[in-house]
């Protein structure tokens, strides 16, 4: 069986990933493919208890190493659990969150080596990057306050308007450096079903490639001169 197809979706805070790779999941359910939804930080059993350390606004003394291994564990665990063996069964898995997440947050946003989250990760994920990356943008405090709500702040959305703003700028420049992979899908004031209309438009184009180029692969002489 071929290996699956692994999507994630990546953004700032509040860019709408959470509603958008529910709503992902379930256009392609709909259409017949076998998918499987995780997200990050908490996707596992593990993981959720990670995510409470991470975000509690008690944990307000962790420095940022110890932030960025957190985030790593709970990935490896994701991974391990919930993604490898998704992929090796042919699914369709889609990531709310991966590595992306820490080499803008740990990396460009909270200043550390970017080359060493880098190496951490390649650890954490053993070496698994995903075949599509779709970036939803958005201005971040409009970010910030979606994600907030009526609720109190975790200890990362706590941090100031410019820790998030570099997040987003690094997160566009990460998508320039590798256009192969990510898809950069503007927020702006665009309604949720707006929204969706263009992550489905880019998935399904996609899938209908990357098939299109497996078909292409498995014919004796396709392509040959
Ligand atoms: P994230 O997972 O990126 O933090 P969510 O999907 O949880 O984002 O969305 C955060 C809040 O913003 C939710 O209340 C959601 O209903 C709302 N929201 C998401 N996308 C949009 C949109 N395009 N326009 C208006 N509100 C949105
Ligand atoms: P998430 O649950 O996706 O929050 P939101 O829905 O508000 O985007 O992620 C929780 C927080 O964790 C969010 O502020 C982003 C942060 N984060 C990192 O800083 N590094 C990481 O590697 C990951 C996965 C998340």
């Amino acid at each position: 069986m071929s290996r699956g197809v692994f999507i994630t979706l990546e953004g700032p805070d509040g860019c709408g990933k959470s509603t958008q790779s529910r709503m992902l999941r379930d256009a392609l359910a709909t259409a017949g493919y076998d998918v499987v939804r995780t997200f990050e930080p908490g996707g596992t059993g593990i993981g959720r208890r990670i995510r409470e350390i991470i975000l509690d606004t008690k944990s307000s003394g962790m420095c940022g190493i110890t932030e960025f291994l957190l985030y790593a564990a709970d990935r490896a665990q994701d991974v391990h659990e919930v993604i490898m063996p998704a992929l090796a069964a042919g699914r369709i898995v889609i990531g709310d969150r991966f590595f992306d997440s820490s080499i803008a947050y740990q990396g460009y946003g909270l200043g550390m080596d970017v080359e060493a989250v880098r190496a951490v990760n390649a650890i954490a994920t053993r070496g698994l990057i995903p075949d599509l990356t779709v970036l939803l943008d958005i201005d971040p405090a409009t970010g910030v306050a979606r994600a907030t709500g009526d609720r109190d702040a975790d200890r990362i959305e706590q941090r100031k308007l410019e820790f998030h703003a570099s997040v987003r700028n690094a997160y566009l420049q990460m998508a320039a450096d590798e256009p192969g992979r990510f898809r950069v899908v503007g927020v702006g004031d665009r309604s949720i079903d707006q929204v969706h209309a263009a992550i489905r438009r880019t998935v399904f184009e996609f899938l209908q490639a990357r098939a299109s180029a497996a078909r292409g692969q498995s014919q004796p002489g396709a392509g040959e001169v």
